[in-house]
């Protein structure tokens, strides 16, 4: 198994935007190696409650949980149950919530997890390490399904013809590593001009797809907003458009941004008041320094809002 330390991206950026202060309750719902966790509780004498869906992550945290005296706490499970896993420790408002999205260079490095189109493994992706696996849904999906999960999540333009390669090939022999789906993408699909491997859109949407990841940000986003007290602060840092939009329209609409009500409908003239404000109107990006330490924050985008005294909008769990 080869494991390279995951670099936490936007760092110092995260920490300064939740400014945790002694006595504050904060969550780093993505945990992973715990940089943003270990951070935040190296500058104030707060409490962090760690959560991560893979198995692998609460481990390594709870091995490290000994070294802060009881202020940190692991939790298994997904960022968009948020409120019910905190709520479970008789925690039901915070002062920071911190998100990083994706996978952990752990996770991407060890060909084990089956994330990587790099070096051969099994076909998984299951950050859970349970449910379907990238291979069940590569051998069993209708094809006009997996060509919409390719185009969708993957941002693949010869979907179509990529999901009738797979549904003819899975015929002769069912896909079970990553290198046979990535010779098979390979085949199909051509080099652009970018230098970037094909197999890359296929991964990212399979990745997608196999861990529900934009429906965890659309549960999550709400979940944050229910749990955080007026002026407790939400960062989150997205790598790819699909994640950073949901974050974007999600924070425009509840700092006011979005569409004002119809005047026709009989809500006219009541909009609601603003859950949050945002903290910067941009997305905040790593600097020259951060991207020649680390390549891997290339297209990481940082956005930060602060919670209002204003209702949440998001009734029980799962709602928007
Ligand atoms: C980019 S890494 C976070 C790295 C972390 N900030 C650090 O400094 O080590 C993302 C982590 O979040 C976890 N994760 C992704 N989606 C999740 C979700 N919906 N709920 C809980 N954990 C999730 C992954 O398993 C992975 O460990």
């Amino acid at each position: 198994m080869t494991q390279s330390p995951h670099i936490p991206v936007l760092l110092h950026q995260v920490v300064d935007a939740l400014a945790p202060f002694d006595g504050a309750v904060l969550v780093d719902g993505t945990f992973g190696a715990g940089g943003y966790a270990r951070a935040l509780l190296a500058n104030a004498a707060c409490r962090v409650f760690g959560i991560d869906r893979d198995p692998t992550a609460i481990e390594g945290g709870r091995a490290l949980a000994g070294a802060y005296d009881g202020r940190l706490t692991m939790l298994s499970g997904c960022f968009g149950d948020m409120d019910r896993l905190l709520a479970e420790h008789g925690i039901d408002a915070v002062d920071g919530v911190a998100l990083d999205l994706g996978v952990s260079s752990m996770q991407i490095d060890d060909p084990a997890r089956g994330f990587s189109f790099r070096a051969d493994g099994p076909l998984d992706m299951r950050m859970e390490c349970q449910g379907p696996s990238a291979a069940d849904l590569v051998n069993r999906m209708a094809e006009a399904e997996l060509a919409d999960i390719l185009y969708r999540y993957g941002e693949e333009r010869h979907s179509r013809r990529l999901a009738r390669a797979i549904v003819a090939d899975r015929k002769l022999q069912p896909f079970t590593t990553t290198g046979q789906l990535a010779d098979l993408v390979r085949r199909v699909v051509p080099r652009g001009k970018d230098g970037i491997d094909p197999a890359t859109r296929t991964f990212q949407g399979l990745r997608i797809a196999v861990n529900d990841e934009l429906g965890e940000v659309e549960r999550g986003l709400p979940a944050a907003e229910r749990l955080l007290k007026p002026g407790g602060r939400l960062a989150v840092v997205a790598f790819h458009s699909l994640e950073d939009r949901l974050v974007k329209d999600f924070l425009r609409q509840r700092s006011g941004g979005g569409a004002q009500p119809s005047r026709h409908l009989p809500t006219a003239g009541r909009a609601r008041p603003p859950s949050f404000r945002l903290l910067s109107k941009k997305p905040i990006t790593p600097d020259a320094d951060e991207l020649a330490a680390n390549p891997r924050a290339r297209s990481s985008r940082l956005r930060v809002a602060e919670r209002t005294d204003a209702p949440a909008w998001s009734g029980e769990a799962g709602r928007t």
